[in-house]
């Protein structure tokens, strides 16, 4: 499995380090929670801090992008480092021009649907769009339970990207563990976000546990 630890519930006194043990365990990227303030009643990171994180590894950056407006912004993202620019399908933004904004600018694109958001919201942008992610908590903060429903989700679009052939990675954001990660490998996700599990423990072992779990293994 890719797993791509959230760095909100890393030690911020420690951020170098746990870096590196995101990096060493083979972490597929690194998951940077950008909040607003207005679009989620939370506030996080900026410029500053993916630029230092930036510096210290090389793993692919993403950018999930909780903020009002994502067409602002996200150019000064990709020049900050981040990768791939993981945009609200809920943005009051024009959407597709930002598709082709955030491409033009040499970032890749994701699109992410929040709980209560039909996924069908999602499939016109899906041809150049290498990832979906799927919420499974109410973004905004971590250490949240995760919403069993968000599983129906991903098996519908596993189904929905395999029939169409499209390349695009179906991420899971929110409440994952060894237990709820093992759900959406076997309804189909590609790629784990996980935040307080993996820095309430021992990193390299909470990263290499998920990074273990193949599809099949929670069925009896
Ligand atoms: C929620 C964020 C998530 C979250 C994950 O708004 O997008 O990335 O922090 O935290 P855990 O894994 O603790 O649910
Ligand atoms: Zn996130």
């Amino acid at each position: 499995m890719k797993i791509s630890p959230s760095i909100i519930s890393s030690d911020l006194l420690e951020l170098g380090r746990q870096v590196d043990l995101c990096t060493s365990s083979g972490a597929y990227s690194l998951h940077l929670d950008v909040m607003d303030g207005h679009f989620v009643p939370n506030l996080t990171m900026g410029f500053d801090m993916i630029r230092s994180i930036r510096s210290r590894t090389k793993l692919p950056l993403e950018a999930h992008l909780m903020i009002e407006r994502p067409d602002i912004y996200y150019a000064r993202f990709i020049e900050s480092g981040a990768n791939l620019i993981l945009v609200h399908v809920e943005a009051p933004v024009r959407l597709a021009s930002l598709q082709n904004d955030i491409i033009s600018h040499g970032g890749k694109f994701g699109i992410v649907v929040n709980p209560e958001t039909p996924l069908e919201y999602a499939y016109p942008f899906l041809e150049r769009c290498a990832v979906l992610l799927i919420m499974s908590v109410h973004p905004g903060f971590s250490g949240q339970k995760f919403i069993t429903s968000a599983l129906e989700k991903v098996s519908e679009a596993r189904h929905y990207i395999d029939s169409k052939r499209l390349e695009t990675l179906i991420e899971i954001d929110g409440g994952i563990n060894d237990r709820t990660g093992q759900l959406a490998v076997d309804a189909g996700a590609d790629i784990l976000v996980s935040a307080s599990y993996i820095f309430s423990g021992d990193i390299e072992e909470r990263i290499a546990r998920l990074s273990s779990l193949v599809h099949g293994n929670g069925q009896t």
